[in-house]
């Protein structure tokens, strides 16, 4: 059993996990101490101008440094392991599976519509908890909004969770046809199909009133038909002729919402989520008679079933095994996987507490092992009579590229468990 309950229900996220899915989580152990000020417009250029060479990367044009995203403070829960990811860009990768899917998208909106969509594939990761939550409707005690589930840079800022996050700023730009390609970050358990850095790319038209008053239907009528005619036609452009259904789902920022399925290697798939978008997001940014549709789909999700890569954490490897396999504008190409190297299953229990989440250990397991972790699952989980719940988790240690030695594995496993034990206040068995 791998540690989300939320598995393959909903599409945007890696595999599953949606906005609305999350895994019912409990509050963790990151709680608010005092109050502080809110960094009120994020990536900003650093006050002081101070920024230390050697890890300051530049985003949409603003500079990042460290300290501006890692921070030994309780309203921060970035680790050092997903700030190394936020200037990677896999999407803006032209011989990378998730660049030629993106290019391949691109290319099927350039030839459909004669109203060219503007692109965006360059916004900083780093936004307000406005932009990530409010400006999209998300209620205040949705659960995506929680530090087991989301990264906090401070208690105002959040390295976004979906690509929804800049659609009132574009909005409120002018924009009426637009897509947006990002990196997206959500703490999550550890699979193959979940890594807690991917990508997403986020589609929205604008239609004014004469666009659907020759029709002789509604606007939101007219926006929902057209916005399943472009999504039928984008899944013909990358899968062929498959079959597809579609399903009744739920987002905070659209009404109606729908999830688009296809029946794909003999199993319906989850594609991407959709709907139109609710008025309230129009009237706040400036298109005051207009309706509008949004989709927002998982890139690798997609590119793992295209593609045939089998293990998420593939998308991240430099190994030249992996890279060479891949040519900018190919999307027909099946990876041809090189020699799979045995796992190693390590297994862990102990007395949980009130405070114990199953994201916060899977960071722990991360920020130890890094990409060496391929699977955390629970195993055993019982309750004593004095109430005291156990639980036992198997951890599978494997590389992508090399053997690895026993010593290297104990000694990983060794750093785990003396972390879980300071970290997460567990009493270990
Ligand atoms: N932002 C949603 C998610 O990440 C996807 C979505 C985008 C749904 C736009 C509807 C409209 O799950």
């Amino acid at each position: 059993m791998a540690l989300s309950i939320a598995q393959f229900t909903f599409f945007t996220r890696a595999a599953s996990s949606s906005f609305l899915h999350r895994t019912n989580a409990r509050f963790n152990h990151f709680t608010f101490s005092t109050p502080f000020s809110t960094a009120a417009a994020t990536c900003t250029r650093k006050k002081n101008g101070r920024l230390s060479v050697l890890s300051a990367l530049e985003l949409g044009g603003v500079k990042i440094a460290r300290d501006d995203v890692v921070r030994d403070d309780p309203t921060n829960n970035v680790p050092d392991s997903i700030f190394s990811k936020l200037g990677m860009q896999l999407h803006k990768r032209n011989q990378h599976p998730i660049g030629i899917l993106k290019n391949a998208i691109y290319e099927y909106f350039d030839a459909s519509y004669s109203t060219k969509f503007d692109k965006f594939d360059d916004l900083c990761p780093l936004v307000s908890v406005k932009q990530n939550f409010d400006d999209v409707l998300v209620p205040a005690d949705h659960i995506s909004r929680s530090y087991n589930d989301t990264y906090y840079v401070d208690s105002g800022t959040v390295l976004r969770c979906h690509t929804s996050a800049h659609q009132a700023e574009l909005l409120r730009d002018g924009h009426t046809h637009f897509l947006v390609t990002g990196d997206v970050y959500r703490r999550d358990s550890i699979d193959s199909t979940h890594y807690p850095v991917f990508h997403q790319m986020e589609g929205f038209r604008v239609f004014s009133p004469k666009e659907w008053e020759a029709s002789g239907l509604d606007g939101t009528s007219y926006a929902a038909e057209d916005l399943k005619k472009c999504l039928e036609g984008l899944a013909r452009h990358l899968f062929g002729a498959v079959e597809m259904r579609w399903i009744d789902a739920y987002f905070p920022f659209t009404n109606p919402s729908f999830e688009l399925e296809i029946y794909f290697q003999e199993k319906w798939m989850e594609v991407l989520g959709c709907g139109v978008t609710e008025q309230e997001i129009l009237r706040n940014n400036g298109q005051l008679d207009s309706v509008a549709w949004a989709f927002g789909l998982g890139l690798e999700r997609l590119a793992m079933v295209l593609f045939d890569i089998p293990d998420i954490r593939l998308f991240w490897t430099t190994d030249e095994r992996f890279t060479s396999q891949f040519t900018k504008g190919k999307m027909g190409i099946k990876f041809k996987p090189f020699s799979k190297f045995p796992p190693c299953y390590k297994d862990m229990s102990f007395w949980i507490n009130e405070s114990f989440t199953e994201n916060n250990l899977c960071e722990v397991v991360r920020g130890v092992a890094g990409d060496l972790a391929e699977e955390v699952q629970l195993i055993d989980n019982f309750t004593n009579k004095k109430g005291m719940t156990s639980h036992c988790y198997r951890i599978a240690y494997r590389s992508m590229e090399r053997s690895l030695t026993d010593e290297e594995i104990n000694e990983l496993q060794r750093k785990v468990r003396e972390q879980v034990e300071t970290k997460l206040n567990v009493e270990l068995r």
